[in-house]
Order: C-alpha cells, then sequence, then structure tokens
C-alpha cells in the first residue's frame, strides 16, 4: 500500500482544530553545534507546538477526532482525565470552548509536588481562563475512576456526557496521528527527505501509536517511529503502544498483527518517573532553547529530545541519513517548572 491508497479516514467526524498541515523545519544551528559529533546527520522537525489554538500540541489533533465523535453522539459536556499539569486537559478545555461544549477536567496527582508553581501556574491557570470546571483530586485517588462516577451524576442530571480517557488516547483519538503520517509523507516528498527514523515523546501512547498506524497503513514500517517514555516504564510502554496501534488500524479496517519488533519504544530518559526532571531534559531544552529558539517541555518532548541527542551522539544514523523529530507543544508546563530553570 502506499499514501496514494492510505485507508479514508472521511468517514470519522473530525472538528478542525488545526489551522493546515504544521511545518517541518531543519535545525541547522543546532546541527552546527553538535558538530563532529552528529556525523553528518540531518536533523528535523516536525512543528506540532505550533498551532494557533489554546497554545497548541499533539492533542489537537487527537481532539480533531474526539471531539467530532462527541459531536455526533449529541454529547453537551465533555469530561476528560489527567495529572494537575496536563497538556490534554488543557487543550481539551480549550478545544471544548471552541465547539460550544461544556467542560469539567478531573485531575489526578501522579506527581509528588505542592508548590505553588505546580498547583496554580502553567496548564492549571489556563483551564480556569478557558472556563473548564475543574476537580482536583488528592494524592492516591483514580482519576479515570473520579470521572466516571462525575459523568455518571452529570448524566442523571440529563447532561449528555462524552467521557476520554488519559491522554486522549484511545483508536478514534491517535486517528488524529494517523492523518499526521499521511501529512509527514506528503511534506518528506515535497522536500524530497526520507527519514530514517521519527522519533517523539510517549506518555499515554497514542501519538506514537497514531503515528505507527499511519505508517504501516501507507506500506512503511511502524518500526520507524521511535518513542521515549515519560509515563510508563519502557516494556510496558511498548506493549501498550503495540495494543494501540493495531486497534487503531482495526478501525480504520485493516487487520495488523504487528511483531515486538515494530514498536519501538525506549524507557531510559524517564529518569525517576513521570514528571520528575532530569539533568539531561534540562540540558536538552536549553540546548533546543539556546541555538535554534524553539521551546520543549519538561514532562514530554525534553525528555524524548534528550533520548535523541543521546542516540546522535553515540552515532545511532549513519552519516548523511535524515531523522525528524515531532515536537509536541507543552510549553505551558514550563511554567510550573520554573525553580529547576532558575540557575544558570
Ligand atoms: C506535550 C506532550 N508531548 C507528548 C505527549 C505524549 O503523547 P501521548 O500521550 O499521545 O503519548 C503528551 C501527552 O500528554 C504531551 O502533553
Amino acid at each position: 500500500m502506499s499514501l496514494t491508497d492510505f485507508p479514508s479516514l472521511e468517514r470519522f467526524p473530525r472538528v478542525p482544530l488545526l489551522d493546515g498541515p504544521t511545518p517541518i523545519q531543519r535545525l541547522h544551528r543546532l546541527e552546527a553545534a553538535l558538530g563532529d559529533a552528529l556525523g553528518g546527520v540531518q536533523i528535523f522537525v516536525k512543528r506540532d507546538d505550533h498551532m494557533s489554538l489554546g497554545g497548541g500540541g499533539n492533542k489537537l489533533r487527537k481532539l480533531e477526532y474526539l471531539i467530532g465523535a462527541a459531536q455526533a453522539e449529541g454529547a453537551d459536556t465533555i469530561v476528560t482525565v489527567g495529572g494537575l499539569q496536563s497538556n490534554h486537559a488543557r487543550l481539551t478545555a480549550a478545544a471544548a470552548a471552541r465547539a460550544g461544549l461544556a467542560c469539567e477536567l478531573v485531575l489526578g496527582r501522579p506527581v509528588p509536588r505542592d508548590d505553588g508553581d505546580y498547583e496554580r501556574n502553567g496548564n492549571v491557570l489556563l483551564n480556569g481562563i478557558f472556563g473548564a470546571t475543574v476537580h482536583t483530586l488528592p494524592p492516591g485517588e483514580n482519576a479515570l475512576a473520579a470521572a466516571q462516577m462525575r459523568a455518571a451524576q452529570l448524566r442523571s442530571q440529563g447532561r449528555r456526557v462524552f467521557l476520554m480517557p488519559t491522554g486522549g488516547s484511545t483508536p478514534v483519538g491517535a486517528l488524529g496521528y494517523m492523518r499526521c503520517a499521511q501529512e509527514i509523507g506528503a511534506q518528506a516528498k515535497a522536500i524530497g527527505a526520507e527519514f530514517a527514523e521519527i522519533v517523539v515523546a510517549n506518555g499515554s501512547a497514542g501519538t506514537h501509536a497514531g503515528l505507527a498506524a499511519g505508517l504501516y497503513a501507507a506500506g512503511k514500517p511502524a518500526s520507524t517511529v521511535r518513542s521515549f517514555s515519560t509515563l510508563a516504564d519502557g516494556e510496558q510502554a511498548r506493549r501498550t503502544t503495540l495494543e494501540l496501534t493495531e486497534a487503531t488500524l482495526r478501525l480504520v479496517g485493516i487487520e495488523a498483527s504487528l511483531g515486538d519488533a515494530d514498536i519501538q519504544v525506549d524507557g531510559r530518559q524517564r529518569g525517576a518517573g513521570y514528571g520528575i526532571p532530569t539533568a539531561q531534559m534540562r540540558d536538552a531544552l536549553r540546548m533546543m532553547a539556546r541555538t535554534q529558539g524553539l521551546l520543549l517541555d519538561p514532562v514530554y518532548s525534553g525528555k524524548a529530545f534528550a533520548g535523541l541527542l543521546a542516540d546522535l551522539r553515540a552515532g545511532r544514523y549513519a552519516a548523511g541519513r535524515q531523522v525528524l523529530f515531532v515536537m509536541t507543544g507543552g510549553t505551558p508546563g514550563l511554567y510550573a517548572y520554573r525553580s529547576i530553570f532558575d540557575a544558570q
């Protein structure tokens, strides 16, 4: 199968939340800064942080299909879950505002922090500005169970609720990244690039799964996608990603039986746990900012980019190869991590 007979996604309701394809750009200054350590590899970024709605980020691609499904079902209220500083929650609030739907966020505390920056700044600040109703849970409580209870309560009051799980990572949500894989294929062709790997952060697995499903559907190896896990350990994240990739392909009518080698997840950048900074993340984030003027985020893309830099320095790619890093947004999270950037 090739791009021309890629399965049509037209039958899935979609509410446009992007302004068109996001740009692919080459990181010339970063390449120069890496010098000989780069070994002649070319580094490109897919700017999925570059979207006009709600501060932008990867979740908007999933939300195009999730809000589409919610509207098709006649929902009037979106309920979703996340950690306190969830980008998915913030973008769901923004997308619901754009679609004219009520939005309730049930936020758990997977990160052991309760300081002022974490509690009130960053995504938390924006959720309120977007008009979402926020339910913040005490540590240890299961956000999905609490969201299910809240959804039942709202339904008993006559509301028509659409419940989205963590990160919007359902097969319907992952369609957004199948579409993105198709977009990347067309852009690569236009600029004459052949990406050896497409590198991305892995949280709830929907972004990796959608890209892998899209590549598979286009007749390319799903293993072209390489992700760095930030939430689950590497093996758990790989299994979840594999299942979601197959389920997403099934949704579009493709039965695929993928093997272990088809889904590449590297667990070595997660550090002490989800949302806990690493020195490598901070260095990678600063390097991108100081060479290219571009912002990564401290929880997802900063750790994944640290992984890419480690791979480049270890000579993973041969001279002349091209690699694409998907920038997934999340920069509001920086304001919740002020203290780790205080020192120069
Ligand atoms: C900025 C950012 N990058 C990457 C990810 C990971 O995406 P996924 O949950 O689809 O694996 C997330 C998820 O929350 C995110 O907010």
